[in-house]
C-alpha cells in the first residue's frame, strides 16, 4: 500500500489524541487533513498539518472536504469526553457526539467514503463486577451518559455497516495520559477533570491539593484502578486500525481495547507524581463522583492479534514523566525530569 496516495481527514485532529495521531500518521507517511472546529483543540498542536474550520454537525461543509481533499479514510475523535461532567450535564453528550456524528456519517455516505476508525472507549463496558481485564466480546453496559453516547454511535456503525458497506474499527481507549516525549503537544483540557494532569498541577503548585474520589471502592487500597495507556500508544493503534482497513478491505465493524492489562490505583498514580516530580503536594479523600466504575482493565489481546499492536510506552513511570516534562515546558520550565 502506499500511503502517500492515502489523505486521511482527522475529525477533532486539534485535540490531545487527535493532535498525536495526525503526528504518527504524518510519520507513517500517510497524509492526514485536520477538521476541527477549535472548540476544545488548538491550532498550534497541529504542526502545519492541512486544517479546516467547521463543525461536526455541519453535514454540507463535511460532504465538500471530503470531496475536495480527496479522502480515502476518516478517524473521528471529535466529541465530549468527561464521564462525570456527563452525569450532571448530560444533553451536550448526547448532542455532541451522538446527534452530530450522523452528519459525519450521512457525508461519507454522500461521498462513498467506508473506511471510518472512531473513537470508542472502556467505559461502553460500565461496572463489571469482578474487575478481570475486559475483553470486547463482553455486552456494552455503560454507567454513565458518556460512555452511553458511544455505545450508541457503535450501534450506529454496526448498523451501516450491515445496511450500505461501512468498514469502521471502533478503538475503545483506556485511560489515555502522557505527552509527546518531545514536549511537541499534550494534554490541555480546559477545565482539567483527567487525574494525572490534576495531581500535576498540585505538585506544580497550581491547584492546592488533589483530591481521591472515592476510598471505599472493592480494591486493595480502596481507590479506584485504571488502565493508563500512554497517548502515543494510541496514536499507533490509530496508525494500525487504518492499515489494517486499508490492507483487509473488510466490511463490517470491529471493536479493538486499547489498554496495556494493568491497572493503577488513584493512589499508586499519585506516588508516581511525587516520585517523578520529587515534590510533595496535599491530597484530600472526598466521597466517590458519580458513574466510576470501581475497575476498568483491558484485555488488549484482540488488537495485538488482528492488527499486530501493543502499547510499548505505558509503564506508568514512563507515562508520568512525560506528562510531567510537558506541564514544565508548558510553563517554560527549562528543566527536564528524568525520573529515578
Ligand atoms: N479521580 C480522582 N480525583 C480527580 C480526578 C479523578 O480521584 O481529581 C479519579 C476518578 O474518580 C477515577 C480516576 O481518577 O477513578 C480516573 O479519572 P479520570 O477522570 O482521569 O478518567 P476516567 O476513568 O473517569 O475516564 C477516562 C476518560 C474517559 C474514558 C475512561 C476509560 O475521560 O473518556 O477514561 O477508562 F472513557
Amino acid at each position: 500500500m502506499n500511503r502517500a496516495n492515502k489523505n486521511v481527514l482527522v475529525v477533532g485532529g486539534a485535540g490531545y489524541i487527535g493532535s498525536h495521531t495526525t503526528l504518527a500518521l504524518r510519520e507513517a507517511g500517510f497524509n492526514p487533513v485536520v477538521y476541527d472546529n477549535f472548540s476544545t483543540g488548538h491550532r498550534d498542536a497541529c504542526f502545519g498539518t492541512t486544517l479546516v474550520e467547521g463543525e461536526l454537525s455541519d453535514r454540507d461543509r463535511l460532504v465538500s472536504t471530503l470531496r475536495d481533499h480527496d479522502i480515502d479514510g476518516v478517524i473521528h475523535f471529535a466529541a465530549l469526553i468527561e464521564a462525570g461532567q456527563s452525569v450532571v450535564g448530560p444533553l451536550p453528550f448526547f448532542r455532541n457526539n451522538v446527534a452530530s456524528t450522523l452528519s459525519l456519517l450521512e457525508a461519507m455516505q454522500e461521498t462513498g467514503i467506508r473506511r471510518l476508525v472512531f473513537s470508542s472507549t472502556a467505559a461502553v463496558y460500565g461496572n463489571l463486577p469482578d474487575g478481570k481485564p475486559l475483553n470486547e466480546g463482553l455486552p456494552r453496559n455503560p454507567v454513565n451518559p458518556y460512555g452511553h453516547t458511544k455505545s450508541m454511535v457503535e450501534t450506529m456503525l454496526e448498523a451501516t455497516a450491515s445496511a450500505h458497506g461501512l468498514q469502521a474499527i471502533a478503538l475503545r481507549y483506556f485511560n489515555a495520559s502522557g505527552a509527546d516525549p518531545q514536549c511537541r503537544t499534550g494534554e490541555r483540557h480546559t477545565p482539567e477533570t483527567h487525574l494525572i494532569p490534576l495531581i500535576i498541577e498540585a505538585a506544580l503548585g497550581t491547584r492546592a491539593a488533589i483530591k481521591i474520589f472515592g476510598t471505599d471502592y472493592q480494591t486493595p487500597d480502596g481507590t479506584c484502578i485504571r488502565d493508563y495507556i500512554h497517548v502515543n500508544d494510541l496514536a499507533t493503534g490509530h496508525v494500525a486500525a487504518l492499515n489494517n482497513l486499508f490492507e483487509t478491505d473488510l466490511p463490517g465493524i470491529r471493536a479493538y481495547n486499547l489498554g496495556t492489562g494493568t491497572g493503577h490505583s488513584v493512589r499508586e498514580v499519585i506516588d508516581m507524581v511525587r516520585r517523578i516530580s520529587g515534590r510533595d503536594f496535599a491530597v484530600l479523600e472526598e466521597g466517590r463522583r458519580a458513574g466510576d466504575p470501581a475497575i476498568l482493565v483491558a484485555d488488549a489481546s484482540g488488537a495485538n492479534r488482528d492488527l499486530g499492536w501493543k502499547a510499548k510506552h505505558s509503564g506508568i513511570d514512563q507515562i508520568v514523566r512525560d506528562a510531567w516534562n510537558y506541564a514544565l515546558s508548558a510553563q517554560g520550565e527549562s528543566f527536564r525530569s528524568t525520573g529515578s
